[in-house]
């Protein structure tokens, strides 16, 4: 008799690795505009050379902007930031400048076109080093170029969770932020 039980469909499966810390992807797009989208489907990929892995759905106006132009800054929202990241996770740049309407403050990047969001804590200029299509997602794999930090919110291991916190999206509107740090003990 086993404890676990069995989804009986694959519907959400992918609650069970909820919640995810948020990025902002911000793109240079066809129409001639920056366009901001939220993806919570993210992970490092490799230490050398630096790369980040993004799923974007081919069903996004970001996708067709990273066809048109194959870079993205990669941008770390703090949890204060939750109803515009909703927001933007919500509308489509594809009929609507997200930009404006959410009043994004932009900062150029260093490499780059695309800027950074000047809210954020992070930005990472990132430029696609690989694409691999599956089901109907484009995984993009970016190089990271240069990553920028609000330095008094980060040290050499991370986040300082005293002064600020991340975005991890659960599901739909819900969002939670790191809680208590535990710190484990090897076993013996
Ligand atoms: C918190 C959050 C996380 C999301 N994560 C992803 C993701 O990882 N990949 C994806 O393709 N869409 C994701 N979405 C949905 C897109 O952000 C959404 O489709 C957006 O409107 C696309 O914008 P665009 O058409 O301007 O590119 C997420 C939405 C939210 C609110």
């Amino acid at each position: 008799m086993s404890s676990f039980t069995r989804l009986e469909s694959m519907e959400g499966f992918y609650y069970t690795l909820h919640p995810k810390p948020t990025v902002v992807l911000i793109t240079l797009c066809p129409n001639g505009r920056f366009n901001a989208m939220p993806a919570s489907w993210n992970m490092p990929v490799s230490e050398e050379p630096p790369t980040v892995a993004v799923a974007v759905s081919r069903e996004t106006y970001t996708f067709e902007c990273l066809e048109h132009h194959p870079e993205a800054t990669i941008n770390v929202p703090h949890s204060g930031l939750a109803d515009v990241v909703y927001s933007l996770g919500s509308t489509s740049g594809r009929d609507v400048d997200k930009i404006k309407k959410f009043n994004l403050k932009l900062e150029s990047s260093e490499i780059v076109k695309p800027p950074r969001w000047s809210d954020a804590i992070a930005s990472l200029e990132g430029r696609v080093h690989a694409k691999l299509d599956v089901g109907e997602v484009r995984l993009y794999v970016f190089e990271i170029l240069a990553v920028h930090v609000k330095r008094d919110l980060y040290t050499r291991w991370g986040w300082d969770f005293t002064k600020t916190n991340i975005l991890l999206h659960g599901a739909g509107r819900t969002f939670y932020h790191v809680g208590r740090m535990i710190r484990a003990q090897k076993l013996a």
